[in-house]
């Protein structure tokens, strides 16, 4: 088996509370939810269909919620998608069916992915680790699943790095959260780099440029992160990334 970073590598502990929490925001609005995003989704189609057009192989998309890649599926594609909210795999069931696409969906948590490694060419998130409760976690898994040369996909808002407006998402972030489930001040550009993934391309997309398309590649973890060489605190595990995710 080859050694990358994985999320088993840094050893914490999944936050349970927390994901509970981002399912039940999820199960509780997926009635709604495509009606409510109607608007963006406008702008966010072309930057769908620009992202699919990276995607091959056997894919893995993370957090499908109610499906709305589905369209964009390169024909014939082999997808397997998982998302945390069953409320909206079942909107997703039911799109797949109108489609006519053919799609095996599971209940997953991009966190801990009951996937070996190595098993897709490529796998895609479309604003989701947004919402993902431990983002750096969840990349790390990805970097793990996805074969050495295949392609990590993802379509992400992130923090608009100007200071007032940056500030105001911080401050109005506790209340998004709670309504919608998602944060709008996550930093997943930074996040990817700190998960150890390897950026080929970011495309800076919508209004103060506040949507990613980014495309990466897994990477071999640095070979001294996989010895467990004690400490002299007698610390024995890799250092974990401790950042404002
Ligand atoms: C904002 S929605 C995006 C849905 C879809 N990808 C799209 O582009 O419309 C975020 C989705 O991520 C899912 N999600 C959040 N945390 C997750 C996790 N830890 N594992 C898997 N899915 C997760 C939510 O249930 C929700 O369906």
């Amino acid at each position: 088996m080859r050694a990358r970073i994985t999320a088993n590598h840094i050893g914490e502990e999944i936050d349970r509370a927390a994901t509970e929490a981002t399912k039940a925001r999820y199960n509780r609005n997926a009635r709604f939810y495509d009606a409510r995003e109607a608007l963006v989704e406008r702008s966010f189609k072309r930057w769908r269909a620009k992202l699919w057009c990276h995607a091959r192989g056997n894919i893995l998309e993370v957090g499908i919620g109610t499906g709305k890649n589905m369209p964009y599926y390169p024909q014939g594609a082999h997808v397997t998608g998982i998302d945390l909210a069953d409320q909206m795999l079942a909107v997703a069931r039911k799109r797949a069916r109108e489609l006519g696409v053919s799609v095996d969906l599971r209940e997953g948590d991009v966190q801990a992915l009951q996937f070996p490694d190595d098993a897709f060419d490529t796998a895609v998130a479309t604003f989701v680790f947004c919402s993902v409760p431990d983002p750096i976690r969840g990349l790390r898994e990805l970097n793990r699943v996805v074969k050495p040369d295949g392609r990590i996909l993802l379509l992400e808002h992130v923090r608009i790095d100007r200071p007032i407006i940056g500030r105001m998402m911080d401050w109005l972030n506790p209340l998004v959260v709670r309504l919608m489930g998602a944060n709008i001040n996550r930093r997943t550009v930074e996040n990817v780099e700190r998960a150890g993934l390897e950026i080929e391309s970011i495309e800076h997309l919508g209004p103060m440029q506040m949507v990613k398309l980014i495309v990466a590649r897994p990477k071999t973890a640095p070979t001294t992160w996989l010895q467990p060489v004690a400490s002299r605190e007698g610390n024995s595990t890799p250092p974990a990334a401790s950042v404002d995710q």
